[in-house]
């Protein structure tokens, strides 16, 4: 996500009472950050945090945490959220360091969207959707895993459905047009909103594992 830097950006992360300073001093107590035992859920890659704010407005029997690495994108993420808001909080790290603010078993769900496609094969590492980033998400969750994915990006997507059958992971609600489908439920990314407005497809799959 290319975005100017904004000057006021580094302010509003200190000040937010909604951004994580020190998610390595959460790990494993995540539980009491949020004051309660409810599930929680990780964006990783929140971006400018729609979808994340909102998921945690529609749904306030979960605790979300949206992670994202740039400055400013996360700093007009942490604006979004209302001051009332309890159930969500944002941290500015890189999910290649995911293992280092979640203890095994603390997350329930992890949610990637319109994530960085990385097209060139060269570059194929880096899409968080490679089995190697699979094994570490594995590694996080402990026994049970369950990714929520969606993505305007059709090679990326059969990329992601090929990594996850080769890694254990088991498929339902594939959607090959997502806002073809009737889909109320639905809160739509940034992304989302930008390429479904220009009529592109959105693809969606949720992916399951137990060890
Ligand atoms: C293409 S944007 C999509 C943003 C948002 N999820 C949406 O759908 O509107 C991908 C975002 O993921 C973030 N990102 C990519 N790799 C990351 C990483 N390793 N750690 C944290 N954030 C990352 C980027 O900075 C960017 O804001």
């Amino acid at each position: 996500m290319r975005v100017r830097n904004k000057a006021w950006a580094p302010e509003e992360l200190e000040n937010n009472k909604h951004m994580i300073h020190d998610p390595e001093g959460c790990k494993g107590r995540w539980k009491e950050v949020f004051g309660n035992d409810k599930p929680i859920h990780v964006e990783i890659g929140c971006g400018k945090g729609r979808f994340v704010s909102l998921m945690a407005l529609a749904n306030p029997d979960i605790n979300y945490v949206g992670i994202e690495r740039q400055t400013t994108v996360i700093a007009i993420a942490a604006r979004r959220i209302t001051e009332e808001q309890e159930n969500i909080f944002l941290t500015q790290v890189d999910v290649e360091n995911l293992e280092n603010y979640f203890e095994v078993g603390e997350i329930d769900r992890l949610y990637i969207n319109f994530c960085d496609p990385w097209p060139k094969k060269a570059h194929a590492k880096r899409r968080l959707t490679h089995r190697n980033f699979l094994e570490m998400y594995k590694r996080v969750f402990g026994e049970k895993a369950e990714i929520f994915f969606k993505t305007d990006n059709r090679g990326l997507f059969e990329f992601s459905l090929e990594e996850m059958n080769e890694n254990g992971w088991k498929f339902s609600n594939i959607s090959l047009d997502l806002h073809k489908d009737e889909c109320p439920w639905n809160i739509m990314t940034e992304y989302e909103e930008k390429f479904s407005s220009k009529g592109q497809p959105i693809y969606r799959l949720e992916a399951r594992w137990e060890k």
